[in-house]
C-alpha cells in the first residue's frame, strides 16, 4: 500500500537520518557513506560524509548495466530549428564519454571549474553531465545574461575552461554568444585555458584560435574515431558537483554550490514521490539549463530516475503558436510538466479558451507541476480546466534546488488550496517567525525558516564565501535557514508564500536583483540617484521600473538618457533584466536615516493600500511619486496613506 504524505512526513521527522540513509540506498555509491549526516562539518554539517560516488555514473551508467542503454534518455525538441532528436543512453554515454575526454584534453581535471555558456541544445546536458563524469564542478550562465555577468562568473568561480555554443536562437532573431563571450573573457581577470566552441549552423563565429578557442564538435568527433571511453571518477559525496549563481541583493550573485552525494539523494527521492513518475516515462521542464529548475528536472532528476527528459529550444507562444507545449505532450508521450506560471499566463493571454489543446492527444499527461514564482489562483484554475489533470503549485529556490513545499503526486495528492503550494516535503522543518525571531500564530504573515540542518540536496555553502552565506542566510534566524520569503503557515499546515523580504523580484520566472540594476543606473554620468522597484505586471508577474533622480545640472532630454539607462542595463546585466521602465523624479522618499523607501513605493505602484512610514523624511515626496507613476499610467487609482505607521 502507497504510504500517505503524512506517514512519510513524520517518518522523516522521526528519524530524519534513517529516512535519508533510507532513501540514499537508491543511489550507486563507489565507497558507502561513513555517517548519513555529520553536524561537525561545512556551515551547518554535511550529508554522506565518507561517501563516494559520481553523478554521471548513476544517470547513464547505472542504467545501461542494468540492461536499459537502449531506452530513451534525451529528447531534442526545437521549434526555433525544426529539429528533433533523441538519445537512448547508449548515446549519450558515447556523447558524455568524447566530450569528457575533450575535456581531460584540455586540462580540465577533479574539481576544477568549467563555465557552460549554451542554449537549450543536447549538447549543453552532454557538457554538464561530462563535468560530472571526470570529477570538475560546471558552473551554467543563462543565456540571457551579458559579458559583464558572464565575466563576473568566470572571475568568480576561476574557471579553467569555458564550453560555449557560437549562438543561441530568440523568436526572430539570433543571439550571437561567442561574442559576448570574447567580451567576457577581454574584461575578466581570470583568462580560461580554452573555450569549447560548438557552432551551430546558424551562426558560425570566428575562433581565436590564439586565445585557446576549440572547435568542440570537431574534437568530439575525433576522440569518437578513437573510441576514447572515460571512466567515472569517484567523488568524495560532499565534493561540489555545481555552482550556480543567482541574484543577491547586490550586484555580485551568490555561487550556491551543491554536493554530489546529497543532490543525488533528495533528486532520486523527488522524481518516485514529489512528481510520481516512473522509469522510463517522459518527464518534461519546460524551463532552461540556466536555471535551478533545469539543472535538477530537464537534467539530474529524470536521468538519475532512469526517466527520458526533454530539452526543448522554444517559447510557450509565438513558436508558432500557443499549442507548441501541447504538441511537445503530445508528440513524446510526456507524463508530467514542469514549468513556471509566467508560460501559462501568455499561453492564456493568446488561447484564451485553451483551443489548441483540443488538437492534440494529451491522455498521457498526468499532472503539471509549477514553480519559479506564486502561481495567482486564476491562472492555476485556469489550467486546471482546459488541461482536466492536477496543477500542482511548489515553492522552491536556487538555493534548495527542489521543493520546500509540495503537493506530493506520488504520495497521494493532497486536498488543494488555491494559492498555496500545500504542505512542507520531508526534510523541511518549516516555521514562520516575527522579526525578532519569534514563532507566530498560524494564519500570520512572517518570515518563512526552515529548522536546520537544511535536507540533502541543498546548498552547502556559496562559493568560496562561507562568511557570506552565514551572514546572509543563517545568523538573522540562529538554528534556522532565512528562506527570504514572506508567508503564512495556516492551521491545517498549509503553506502560502506571498513575497519575498529582500530586493529580488521575480520577472516571467526569472530571479533578479534589483540591487544589481540600481548599480547599473548609477553608472550612468547623468544620474545622481535611483531606485529600482518590481511592479506587478499581468504576464510576468512583476518587472523592474527604475526611478531615477538627475544630476543638478544635467539639461539633456529625459527620454535619451532612458533610453541610453535601459541600454545601459542590457548591456551590463542582460536582456533578461527586462529592464524597459524608467521614471525621473526629482526626489526618493527615504526614512530619516537615508534608507530609500523602494516597498512603500511599490505598493503605490501596485495600486495596494498602504501606510505612511512613521520615520519617513519627507511625506509630500510619496505625492509626487505618486504623481508620476500616474501620469505614466501605472496607478490605477491614488492611492492614500492608510494611517502612519
Ligand atoms: N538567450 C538570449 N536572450 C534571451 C534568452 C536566452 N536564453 N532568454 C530570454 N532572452 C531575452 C528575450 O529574448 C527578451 O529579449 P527582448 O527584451 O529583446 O525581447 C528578454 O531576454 C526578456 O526575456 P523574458 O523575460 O523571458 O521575456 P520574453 O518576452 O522573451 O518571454 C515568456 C516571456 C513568459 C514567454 C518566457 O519568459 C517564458 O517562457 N517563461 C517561462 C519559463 C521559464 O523560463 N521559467 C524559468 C524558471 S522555471
Ligand atoms: P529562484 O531561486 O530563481 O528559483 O527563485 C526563488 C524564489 O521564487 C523564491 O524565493 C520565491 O520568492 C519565488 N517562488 C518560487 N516558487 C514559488 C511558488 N511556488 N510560490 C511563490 N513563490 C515562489
Amino acid at each position: 500500500m502507497r504510504e500517505s504524505y503524512q506517514d512519510v512526513y513524520d517518518s522523516w521527522k522521526a528519524n530524519p537520518e534513517g529516512f535519508w540513509g533510507a532513501a540514499a540506498k537508491d543511489i550507486h555509491w563507489f565507497k558507502a557513506p561513513e555517517s548519513v549526516f555529520d553536524p561537525a562539518q561545512g556551515t551547518y554539517g554535511r550529508w554522506f560524509a565518507g561517501g563516494e560516488t559520481n553523478t554521471c555514473y548513476n544517470c547513464i551508467d547505472r542504467h545501461i548495466e542494468a540492461g536499459r542503454g537502449a531506452e530513451t534518455a534525451v529528447i531534442y525538441d526545437s521549434p526555433m530549428t525544426g529539429q528533433t532528436a533523441r538519445y537512448s543512453y547508449d548515446q549519450v554515454l558515447t556523447e558524455v564519454s568524447a566530450m569528457a575526454a575533450v575535456l581531460r584534453n584540455h586540462g580540465v581535471g577533479k574539481g576544477d571549474r568549467v563555465i557552460i555558456y549554451m542554449p537549450m541544445i543536447p549538447e549543453a546536458v552532454f557538457s554538464m553531465l561530462a563535468c560530472a563524469r571526470i570529477g570538475a564542478v560546471h558552473s551554467v550562465v543563462f543565456g540571457g545574461f551579458a559579458a559583464h555577468e558572464l565575466a563576473t562568473r568566470i572571475d568568480d568561480s576561476g574557471a579553467k575552461v569555458v564550453i560555449g555554443a557560437s549562438c543561441g536562437l530568440e523568436p526572430g532573431r539570433i543571439v550571437p554568444y561567442k561574442p559576448l563571450l570574447d567580451q567576457a573573457i577581454d574584461m575578466a581577470k581570470v583568462k580560461p585555458d580554452y573555450c569549447l566552441i560548438l557552432q551551430r549552423e546558424q551562426y558560425h563565429a570566428p575562433l581565436r584560435y590564439e586565445h585557446g578557442d576549440v572547435d568542440l564538435a570537431q574534437a568530439v568527433e575525433q576522440e569518437k574515431i578513437n573510441g576514447s571511453s572515460i571512466d567515472c571518477v569517484a567523488v568524495a559525496a560532499t565534493d561540489p558537483l555545481y555552482i550556480l549563481y543567482t541574484s543577491g541583493t547586490t550586484g555580485q550573485p551568490k555561487g550556491v554550490v551543491r554536493d554530489n552525494g546529497g543532490h543525488m539523494v533528495a533528486l532520486n527521492w523527488t522524481m518516485k514521490n514529489i512528481y510520481g513518475v516512473k522509469p522510463g516515462e517522459v518527464f518534461w521542464a519546460a524551463s532552461d539549463i540556466g536555471w535551478v529548475v533545469g539543472h535538477s528536472y530537464i537534467v539530474y532528476g529524470p536521468l538519475l530516475a532512469g526517466n527520458a527528459t526533454v530539452v526543448f529550444e522554444g517559447k510557450p507562444v509565438g513558436t508558432p503558436d500557443a499549442g507548441t507545449f501541447w504538441r511537445v505532450v503530445n508528440d513524446h508521450d510526456v507524463k508530467v510538466l514542469f514549468t513556471a506560471p509566467t508560460a501559462f499566463r501568455a499561453i492564456r493571454r493568446d488561447d484564451p479558451e485553451g483551443e489548441h489543446v483540443a488538437r492534440y492527444d494529451l491522455s498521457g499527461l498526468r499532472a503539471l507541476f509549477l514553480a519559479g514564482e506564486r502561481a495567482d489562483p486564476e491562472t492555476l484554475k485556469w489550467a486546471e480546466r482546459i488541461l482536466k489533470i492536477p496543477v500542482i503549485d511548489h515553492w522552491w529556490q536556487t538555493e534548495t534546488g527542489w521543493a520546500i513545499a509540495a503537493n506530493p503526486a506520488g504520495l497521494g495528492l493532497l486536498p488543494v488550496k488555491h494559492g498555496s503550494p500545500t504542505k512542507p516535503m520531508p526534510g523541511y522543518g518549516l516555521e514562520v517567525l516575527d522579526d525578532a525571531g519569534h514563532p507566530v500564530a498560524p494564519g500570520t504573515l512572517g518570515n518563512i525558516v526552515a529548522k536546520l540542518p537544511l535536507p540533502p540536496g541543498c546548498l552547502v555553502s556559496f562559493w568560496n564565501a562561507d562568511e557570506r552565506f552565514r551572514a546572509s542566510c543563517l545568523e538573522e534566524f540562529p538554528g534556522y535557514y532565512k528562506t527570504a520569503d514572506a508567508g503564512v503557515i495556516d492551521e491545517d499546515g498549509y503553506v502560502f508564500v506571498m513575497a519575498r523580504t529582500d530586493d529580488i523580484i521575480n520577472c516571467a520566472g526569472h530571479r533578479l536583483s534589483t540591487g544589481a540594476m540600481e548599480e547599473v543606473c548609477a553608472m550612468h554620468p547623468d544620474v545622481a540617484e535611483c531606485a529600482v522597484i518590481g511592479i506587478a505586471d499581468e504576464l510576468k508577474g512583476q518587472i523592474p521600473c527604475g526611478l531615477l533622480v538627475l544630476k543638478k545640472n544635467v539639461h539633456r532630454d529625459h527620454k535619451l538618457i532612458s533610453k541610453e539607462v535601459v541600454q545601459l542595463v542590457r548591456d551590463e546585466i542582460g536582456p533578461v533584466a527586462a529592464f524597459k521602465m524608467v521614471l525621473m523624479v526629482d526626489r526618493l522618499p527615504k526614512t530619516r536615516s537615508g534608507k530609500i523607501l523602494r516597498g512603500t513605493m511599490q505598493k503605490i505602484a501596485d495600486g495596494l493600500p498602504w501606510k505612511m512610514p512613521a520615520t519617513i523624511d519627507d511625506p509630500a515626496i510619496l505625492d509626487e511619486i505618486t504623481a508620476v507613476l500616474q501620469a505614466h499610467g501605472q496607478v490605477p487609482v491614488a492611492t492614500k496613506a492608510a494611517a502612519s505607521a
